[in-house]
């Protein structure tokens, strides 16, 4: 399974800082951003990962990257982005990177406290579908949100009014070598954009989506809040768990 990290989009939330940088080199706690991502990759055994973003960060990216990358177990290649298309525009970038592989895609911006090495495991003996991971929170109708039964992911619904449960789903996916055909039956959501739910509703809808609770404490990094809870997060539990 090769590896996916998303690194593009606008940072709207994060401005002015993303004026003149990228999100994901912005410090969390003792490293810029992109680092989290890259290790959970690594943690669950992945080990050649490409990072997309867009073209005016390359350089930068690559200054960080030379800091932390004998840390890591990672071949790590860069791909470009145009522009902030969205999460789903970000992933096609990375056709010819997977070259028939299955993928583990993650956000940029998110972390996790416990990578999920068992469900990555799983996927890699039998890499059929999709897997998301989902968490509780206080907020869903901040996030795609799963509607569950019998321990059965049903749907997912983007940042429901009402929410049907407190399950997020998290920022990192497991996808088999379909992917980039069923992008292609996507289409554009009211936004405009191709939308990472409606990819993983379309294996849903064929009966191969599993969804799976992950361990641990999860946070984003996509606005001034999140980014400060992902440090004292990171600052509480640095030595057990990221290194
Ligand atoms: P978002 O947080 O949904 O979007 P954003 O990063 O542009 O921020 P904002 O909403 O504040 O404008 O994106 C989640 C992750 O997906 C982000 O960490 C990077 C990735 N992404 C891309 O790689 N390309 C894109 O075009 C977008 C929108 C997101």
């Amino acid at each position: 399974m090769k590896g996916v990290v998303l690194a593009g989009g606008a940072g709207t939330r994060l401005k002015p800082l993303t004026d003149y940088t990228n999100k994901h080199l912005l410090p969390v706690y003792d490293k810029a951003m992109i680092y989290y991502p890259l290790w959970t990759l690594e943690k669950i055994g992945v080990r050649e990962a490409l990072i997309v973003t867009e073209e005016r960060w390359i350089d930068d990216f690559k200054q960080t990257l030379a800091s932390f990358r004998p840390k890591l177990n990672l071949s790590i290649t860069l791909a470009i982005q145009t522009g902030p298309g969205g999460i789903v525009d970000a992933l096609i970038q990375s056709e010819k990177f997977a070259a028939g592989a299955p993928l583990a895609v993650a956000l940029g911006d998110n972390l996790f406290e416990n990578p999920p090495q068992k469900a990555a495991n799983d996927f890699r003996s039998n890499p059929n579908g999709a897997n998301v991971f989902l968490t509780e929170v206080h907020n869903p109708e901040d996030f795609g949100v799963a509607v569950m039964k019998d321990g059965a992911i049903q749907s997912i619904i983007e940042k429901p009014e009402t929410p049907p449960s407190n399950l997020a789903v998290t920022g990192l996916y497991f996808f088999d070598t379909t992917v980039f055909e069923r992008i292609k039956e996507l289409k554009p959501s009211v936004r405009g954009e191709l939308e990472i739910t409606d990819l993983n509703n379309l294996y849903l809808q064929d009966g191969r989506l599993t969804a799976h609770q992950i361990e641990g404490w999860w946070c984003d990094c996509g606005t001034f809040d999140s980014l400060v809870r992902a440090s004292a997060l990171l600052a509480g539990h640095q030595l057990e768990t990221v290194k």
